[in-house]
């Protein structure tokens, strides 16, 4: 059986055979399934000009992959811990950019999307956007960036002992740009969160069949919100592979989003008192800016937090369409509208989502509200740059028009991820009433200090290197 990439039937991949059981032996992990990690570190590397550079990057890369473990005993992995409580082996992650490509001398063989292949710092890219100029980028993100590294662990130590072993193969002619360390935050009842203080990473596009039913057997089921998405959302076949039919690769979004703490909070604050909100209520002006309340509640469902075991995902903005619980701009609303952003029909809506597998970064003590250093090292997958990541953070968080609904005033920017100039915005007085006011945009708390597109190739390819 080939590899079906546009398969309306989840592959079950412990029943794979054939192509697609070669499929999941030769792909990389995390881009299926998110890899577990508490610990992560990030290296942005660039390799030397001329034939020695491109030897020591071509030594380098395939050096990498006795560290590293496909798509297949990932997955396994987690099933033995679920079962039995083994502990995994590290993760390690390699992507290439179109300038690395080419220091490899293998233009001819790049992966062919046009995004890639011009990269984050291409003034296109740079405009549709709306990022910053780069000359205001962390100086490791200003250089010709040629790979990325991931390494990480359920916990600290086995994840700095294997990235010992990848710095160990490191040669005069590799220079790292840039290291980042990304570990995951975690609230008082233990759930992941990110710095604002939300519960982050539960509304996820599912490829596999074990995934789907795991989400209807231990989250609120999948009825109303399907997030299934074919194979084809995330996978593309590897051209520069021995064999595309069953080495396959993803287009990995490398995003560093400093979070300033203090000025969110603030504007949390700010829409509270704007709209007047007594004291069990103030909470959901916060939950009016993510979408969710900080436990994951999703703010469409109910008024309060308090729906959090599970964590509800089974949900559209049906019955929401005016928007007087959830507003049209709350982050989650206008980054997966559900079927209601007004535009397209709701199977062409799904066409743009994206494998987001974020992890936050910086330390802070208890009780801090830091204003920089810390944030979220975002990073999703993707089959089509322009089609998905580029889409949403263009049409979707920057676009004050979207959703579009009618004669009601514009929804205006994403107030956390939105770039470009804010405008005032109307907000639900109470959940679930017409009544409306306008309220100054929250200031931009979110800056976008530096980033690349990537191709994560299959280690087949690596291997040939
Ligand atoms: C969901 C925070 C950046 C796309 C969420 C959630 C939180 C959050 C708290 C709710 C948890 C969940 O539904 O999984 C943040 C923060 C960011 C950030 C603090 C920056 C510092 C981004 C970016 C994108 C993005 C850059 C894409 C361009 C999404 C999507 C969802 C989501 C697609 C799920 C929406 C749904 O399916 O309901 N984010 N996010 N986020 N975020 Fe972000």
């Amino acid at each position: 059986m080939p590899v079906e990439l546009n398969d309306t039937v989840p592959l079950s991949w412990k029943n794979a055979t054939g192509d697609n059981e070669t499929m999941l032996q030769n792909l990389q992990p995390n881009i299926l399934k998110g890899h577990v990690r508490d610990r992560l570190h990030i290296l942005l590397l660039q390799f030397a000009e001329g034939p020695e550079g491109t030897a020591a990057a071509r030594a380098f890369l395939a050096g990498l992959v006795p560290l590293m473990k496909s798509a297949k005993t990932a997955l396994e992995e987690v099933d033995a811990f679920n079962q039995h409580g083994t502990q995994g082996t590290p993760y390690v992650g390699v992507g290439l950019t179109n300038a690395g490509y080419g220091r490899l001398g293998l233009t001819g063989a790049v992966p062919s999307d046009q995004v890639f292949q011009r990269g984050m710092r291409h003034p296109d890219s740079l405009s549709n956007l709306s990022d910053p100029d780069p000359v205001q980028w962390e100086p490791g993100y200003q250089q010709t960036i040629h790979a990325v590294v991931l390494v990480g662990d359920a916990d600290s130590s086995p994840a700095g002992a294997r990235l010992a072993e990848v710095e160990a193969l490191l040669t005069d002619s590799i220079t790292v740009l840039a290291r980042e360390t990304g570990q995951t935050l975690h609230d008082a009842a233990g759930r992941a969160i990110e710095h604002f203080g939300y519960v982050d990473g539960r509304s996820l596009p599912l490829f596999l069949a074990e995934d789907l039913q795991a989400e209807r057997d231990t989250m609120d089921g999948t009825s109303v919100w399907d997030p299934f998405l074919p194979l084809g959302r995330v996978l593309v076949a590897d051209t520069a592979a021995p064999d595309p039919t069953t080495d396959f690769g993803s287009y990995f979004v490398l995003r560093k989003l400093e979070q300033n703490v203090r000025a969110f909070k603030a504007a949390e604050e700010e829409l509270a008192d704007a709209l007047k909100l007594d004291n069990n209520d103030r909470e959901r002006a916060g939950a009016m800016l993510v979408g969710r309340f900080r436990d994951g509640t999703p703010l469409t469902l109910q008024a309060e937090a308090g729906a959090d075991k599970p964590v509800m995902n089974d949900f559209t903005y049906a019955s929401d369409h005016a928007a007087h619980k959830c507003p049209f701009q709350a982050h989650i609303r206008k980054t997966n509208p559900r079927g209601s952003g007004g535009f397209e029909p709701p199977e062409g809506e799904r066409l743009h989502l994206l494998a987001r597998r974020g992890q936050t970064y910086g330390e802070r003590a208890e009780g801090d509200l830091p204003e920089s250093g810390v944030g979220l090292l975002f990073m999703a997958f993707n089959s089509e740059l322009g089609q998905q990541f580029e889409f949403v953070q263009r049409l979707w968080a920057n676009n004050a028009g979207f959703p579009q609904h009618g004669t009601a005033p514009q929804p205006g920017l994403d107030p956390v991820i939105g770039q470009g100039s804010r405008l005032p915005q109307t907000w639900p007085q109470a959940w679930g009433d017409d009544e409306s006011q306008e309220v100054p945009a929250p200031e931009q708390a979110v800056t976008m200090k530096g980033g690349e597109y990537f191709f994560m190739p299959s280690l087949p390819f690596l291997r040939s290197l």
